[in-house]
């Protein structure tokens, strides 16, 4: 995988240059066109979101913005742990970004049968490619076992998954997610890490360093189907590059 690295002074920096992309990436957007992102939750993506609400909100024509997920916890949208519930608290319930433009996996139904309509609304919504949903970015996190989106070290399956949206279980607290899944994540025109905080520092290196160990890790396996993905992260998760 071709790894575009690039290394911001702190969270608030980093959190920017994402910001400032995707406010490129509207204007580089034809009218009667849209920009479809897939956002990821846990605790990294706030501070953008809170950045999107506040700074960028008259900066971006949210017309052309369509937002997606690309997991979400099976609970409650009010539920301190829902991925919907954080992006709104920071962002949505203050933004320009039209109600209809807003496709959020709702972890409150059944999994199984929210994974089918998830499925069911991206074949309807997207563009595909070999099957799968395409994405024009899709923003995700890692966590300090090298998961990412809801897929974990335990079960590399989903990477590969002929299903574009699946069921999955978080094997460390047994809580049920939906989860995009690798060839849909991997189907994306951009796909863009957004990784800060010394935690994480252990399983970047790895992966950018390509070590052996780095293939048991989600992460890893995860590219645009020109090879590339970009990893935008502060100085402490690169603080062993
Ligand atoms: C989720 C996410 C997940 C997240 C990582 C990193 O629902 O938890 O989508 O993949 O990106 O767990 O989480 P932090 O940003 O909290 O470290």
């Amino acid at each position: 995988m071709q790894i575009n690295l690039q290394i911001f002074e702190n969270g608030a920096a980093t959190s920017c240059a994402v910001a400032e992309l995707i406010k490129e990436k509207v204007k580089a957007t034809p009218d009667g066109k849209f920009l479809n992102i897939a956002v990821s939750g846990g605790t990294t993506p706030r501070m953008l979101f809170e950045l999107l609400g506040n700074e960028y909100e008259k900066a971006i024509d949210w017309k052309k913005v369509r937002l997606f997920w690309v997991d979400e916890r099976c609970v409650e949208p009010t539920d301190s742990e829902s991925n919907f519930g954080m992006t709104y608290d920071a962002f949505l319930q203050k933004t320009l970004l039209p109600g209809e433009n807003i496709f959020r996996m709702k972890g409150e139904e059944i999994p199984e049968f929210e994974a089918e309509r998830y499925r069911d609304l991206l074949r309807k919504e997207l563009p595909a490619r070999g099957g799968y949903p395409v994405f024009d970015l899709i923003l995700l996190g890692m966590g300090n076992d090298g998961h990412t989106a809801s897929i974990f070290p335990n079960d590399l399956s989903l990477i590969d998954s002929e299903l574009s949206v699946a069921v999955n279980i978080n094997p460390y607290t047994q809580q049920k997610r939906i989860t995009l899944t690798g060839n849909t994540i991997n189907n994306a025109a951009q796909i863009v890490f957004i990784i800060t905080g010394e935690n994480k520092s252990k399983i970047l290196k790895e992966i950018v360093q390509s070590a052996p160990t780095a293939t048991n890790y989600p992460a890893t396996h995860i590219g645009n189907s020109k090879g590339k993905v970009d990893f935008f992260v502060d100085k402490t998760a690169a603080s062993k590059l």
